[in-house]
């Protein structure tokens, strides 16, 4: 029901993020002209384009769910609670809001009726809730329910479970998804802190970003505590049939309950990361550390909710190869949840600072040799990333201008690798013990705070100003790679290149020395194999190492691009098995990619596109779609 109207702003006023800066100075980005920092006296106003929010007005502060998830309708249903901080005693309180239908809204313990108005929807930024309010109201209650479709939530059935007996569900909020399935001010600049009540089948289990219950309770009723404040897009639930394993004092794994025992086994160094990160760059500011193993269709490898990572259940290798990833997301709880990208233009201060984190954890664990391997499987795809966007193009820049696009379009290795060797070049200039200094400071000094890339910037110049002379504003922003990006040779690679060669010269590939590789030497070795290969050497090589058979997903996933460039029909049906079960968005695209590369590929594509498609998650089918036009 919507009440009686009342004007609202354009659509064109966008949301404002205020932060203080004190009297420090900010550097302004002279060459970037849509400049989304802009100064107002002594206060830094950080503008986020993917939010109707208004938080210079009124921010919200806390958020408490009270929401019961009906599986028959697909439907989160129940009431959203908005502590709110008004700051300018205005009387229209914006919101963000995702095709939820918004029943009433009321104000204060007294509930007394708000008029409240949806605008049409624009592009992927959804609805603008607009509520008028008091001056003095600090509690605004909206009575929801979200759709079918809602982008956030994917609503699987059992048959897309382990277990095949229950029905499962999972959000995913990042990037501007949480308003899909919550009303709230869904900006990363806008933070608060949460509780939750959450009503769920009773032989169900539900987890959220929060403190978590380790066991099911016979009422499927479950309350939820989050006493840090983050921004919406680290709000999380998942509701399934999984159980919890302890793998040290801190640190706990979620899974179904065939899973379990190898997650736990998987994640058995998960302790000994936390701790390596913490002697890194301080302590852990969240108090548990769980992951949670989720079904096959979550479509990123693990996302960093936090106290509970959840993850995809193709890094559960047997070996725990694959455990880089858990590094990764840990050390997102510096990187990006304590010290947060103010806008999503600045998402490369989340990803690039939490690659170069999660290198150091590695590091620590396995050795230089080991991480330097990742860093040089990261430089490869930062190379085709770069090859296949083309290296005069905006969005290779670090910063970028998402103003008017889904901020997905910036998730690309840019984010991620540009930014790590960026980082990587300042250590090797300044040497480590400084580097090491500087991290530990910065996160400890804006914890709980958002940063843009121009507060980066003043920072970096103000702590370490022999930094100055690095290129900084050619790496920040203009696209490319500068020359100035550090060289890696791993030396276990280069033993790599010498094997291949040994084989591309006639040696019988069951002869080759590949006794102690682990599965980043056989990425490697994959990615390093010649274009055109025949039938019989394609053969060759699966027989001698049972690629299309390997349980690792990396392997499997990077083995598949040759086989179909090169036609090896023995792969394809566990390429259609992979592609239906797997809906991560990182392994879909380049064996998409490599099958839309030919008219005979295209039409396989196009039918187990048609098949797997109900199993993807929104995010991937929203890329996918695209593709296959
Ligand atoms: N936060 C990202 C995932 C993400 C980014 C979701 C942008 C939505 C929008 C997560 O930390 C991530 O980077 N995941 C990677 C892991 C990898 C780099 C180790 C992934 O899913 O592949
Ligand atoms: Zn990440």
């Amino acid at each position: 029901m919507i009440l009686k109207s009342f004007t609202i702003p354009c659509l064109g006023l966008l949301g404002l993020v205020l932060w203080s800066c004190g009297s420090e100075n900010s550097t302004q980005n002279e060459r970037n002209t849509d400049s989304t920092t802009t100064k107002t006296q002594n206060t830094e106003v950080m503008t986020d384009v993917h939010t109707f929010a208004q938080p210079q007005e009124a921010a919200m502060t806390h958020l408490d769910l009270d929401i019961a998830v009906d599986f028959k309708t697909k439907k989160i249903k129940g009431k959203a609670t908005l502590t709110i901080d008004n700051k300018t005693g205005t009387e229209t309180l914006f919101l963000d809001s995702k095709a939820l239908k918004i029943e009433k809204v009321t104000l204060g313990e007294e509930e007394s009726p708000a008029e409240f108005k949806v605008a049409p929807s624009f592009e992927s930024m959804g609805e603008q809730l607009s509520i008028q309010i008091k001056p003095d109201s600090k509690l605004v209650n909206i009575y929801y329910e979200t759709s079918p479709e809602a982008e956030a939530l994917q609503w699987l059935n059992p048959q897309q479970t382990a277990g095949k007996e229950h029905p499962y569900l999972f959000t995913q909020s990042q990037a501007i998804l949480a308003r899909s399935w919550v009303p709230c001010q869904d900006s990363p600049g806008i933070r608060f802190t949460y509780t939750a009540k959450v009503t769920v089948p009773k032989e169900l289990m539900a987890v959220m970003s929060a403190e978590n219950p380790t066991e099911k309770n016979e009422k499927g009723v479950y309350a939820f505590k989050m006493p840090q404040p983050i921004p919406a897009y680290l709000l999380a639930l998942a509701v399934g049939n999984f159980e919890f394993a302890k793998v040290g004092d801190r640190v706990g794994v979620y899974a179904e309950p065939s899973e379990l025992a190898a997650a736990q086994k998987e994640f058995a160094d998960v302790p000994k990361m936390l701790t390596a990160a913490e002697e890194l760059y301080g302590p852990y500011a969240w108090g548990q550390y769980d992951l949670i193993v989720l079904p096959p269709s979550f479509p990123f490898g693990g996302m960093e909710n936090p106290r509970i990572t959840f993850a995809t259940p193709t890094i559960i290798a047997g070996d725990r190869s694959l455990t880089s990833l858990v590094a990764h997301e840990l050390a997102h709880s510096w990187s990006g949840n304590l010290v947060t990208n103010a806008t999503w233009d600045d998402f490369w201060l989340n990803e690039g600072f939490t690659v170069y984190f999660e290198r150091r954890i590695m590091e620590a664990i396995e050795g230089k040799e080991y991480a330097d391997m990742l860093a040089y499987l990261g430089y490869q795809d930062l190379e085709s990333e770069l090859e296949s966007m083309g290296k005069d193009n905006e969005d290779t820049r670090l910063k970028i201008s998402l103003k008017g696009r889904n901020p997905d379009d910036g998730v690309t290795s840019i984010a991620y690798e540009k930014g790590y060797f960026f980082l990587r070049m300042i250590e090797n200039e300044i040497g480590r013990a400084k580097m090491d200094t500087f991290l530990r400071n910065y996160f400890e000094k804006y914890a709980f705070k958002s940063m843009n890339t121009e507060r980066f910037l003043a920072h970096l110049k103000e702590t370490l100003p022999e930094t100055d002379k690095l290129n900084l504003k050619e790496w920040i922003y203009e696209p490319g790679l500068p020359a100035n990006c550090p060289k890696i040779e791993p030396t276990r690679f280069t033993e790599v290149d010498k094997t291949l060669k040994t084989w591309t010269e006639g040696k019988a590939a069951a002869a080759l020395n590949t006794k102690n590789w682990s599965s980043h030497e056989w990425l490697y070795f994959i990615r390093k194999l010649p274009k055109k290969l025949s039938q019989e050497k394609l053969k060759e090589l699966d027989e001698a190492f049972g690629f299309t058979d390997s349980g690792n997903s990396e392997v499997l996933a990077a083995w598949f691009v040759p086989a179909i460039e090169n036609g090896y029909a023995p792969a394809d049906a566990a390429i259609e098995k992979f592609l239906v079960k797997v809906g991560r968005r990182k392994f879909l695209i380049p064996i998409y990619t490599a099958l839309l590369a030919s008219e005979d590929g295209k039409a396989k594509a196009k039918t187990i596109y048609q098949k797997a498609r109900p199993n993807y998650h929104f995010v991937a089918v929203n890329t996918l779609d695209g593709m296959m036009k």
